[in-house]
């Protein structure tokens, strides 16, 4: 009787164990909701915003398409979603950020992902540092040492961060991120600098000029979207060279 309460005894003290183990360690590798309310009903004011406009412009119900679904996007709704910043800054909305808030809203809900110095926490993307890596075996492409333009950036986490929370940032606090990124990335070195839509052309970031700007409308679609010749092209075939002569396989490693 004894060894048995024995045994039970010993059975519930492992359950405890593990149990006590579990509640430990469960939450370790999940990522912290941010801590500001803002964040979380953004998305639901966004939904609303839409939804109020439609109501307001008195929008025909849905079905009212030319299939018998959906009906046409009003203007408010395509605006709603039609969030594009250029290189060239058009889009950008009026606003600034310091380096300084900047920091201390990225702990707040970045740096769980990317690191206090947006270095990276794990596996998750490092938004500064590589530069110089760019011709290496293994580069590392972040916003300092790959993107080449700032707009981009600023389009990038205005539209789709923080993970989970898009379009929950305002405008000033996405200026005072990116302002904070650029500091990691010692693009910015003071400490004071303020981005704002005004001098936002004058930063200059590093792989500016490391793209190739795709011109095949001009040079290439010419050259294929003539009519085709179909009859008598060349006058005389002449062969030049045999592929076996001309070894167009690499036989080594192909450099
Ligand atoms: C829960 C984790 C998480 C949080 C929090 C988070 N991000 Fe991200 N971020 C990601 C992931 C994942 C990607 C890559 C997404 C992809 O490639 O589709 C990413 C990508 C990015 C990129 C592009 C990186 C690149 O080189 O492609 C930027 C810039 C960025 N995040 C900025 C931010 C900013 C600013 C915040 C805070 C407002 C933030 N992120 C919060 C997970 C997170």
């Amino acid at each position: 009787m004894s060894k048995s309460r024995n045994l039970f005894f010993l059975l519930s003290l492992s359950v405890i164990f593990v149990l006590a183990l579990a509640y430990n360690f469960a939450d370790r590798n999940i990522a912290k909701l941010p801590p500001d309310p803002r964040t979380v009903n953004a998305q639901y004011d966004f939904d609303l915003r839409i939804i109020a406009a439609a109501n307001a412009a008195n929008a025909p119900l849905e079905g009212t398409g030319p299939l018998g679904l959906g009906r046409k996007a009003l203007k408010q709704e395509i605006v709603a979603w039609d969030l594009e910043i250029a290189p060239d800054g058009t889009g950008l909305p009026v606003g600034s950020g310091s380096v300084s808030y900047g920091e201390e809203i990225f702990s707040e809900q970045c740096s769980v992902c990317h690191g206090d110095f947006a270095e990276g926490v794990d596996r998750w993307p490092e938004l500064a540092g590589g530069e110089g890596t760019l011709a290496d075996e293994d580069p590392l492409k972040t916003v300092g040492s790959y993107w080449p333009h700032l707009s981009t950036a600023w389009d990038y986490i205005h539209r789709s961060m923080p993970y989970g929370y898009a379009q929950s940032l305002s405008d000033d606090d996405v200026y005072a991120m990116l302002a904070y990124i650029l500091y990691s990335n010692d693009i910015i070195e003071d400490e004071e600098f303020v981005l704002s839509n005004e001098n936002f052309l004058d930063v200059e970031m590093p792989n500016a000029n490391g793209f190739i700007i795709d011109d095949r409308d001009v040079t290439e679609y010419p050259l294929f979207s003539g009519d085709p010749c179909m009859k008598d092209c060349k006058l005389k075939v002449e062969v030049t060279m045999r592929a076996r002569v001309l070894d167009v396989t690499p036989e080594d490693d192909g450099s």
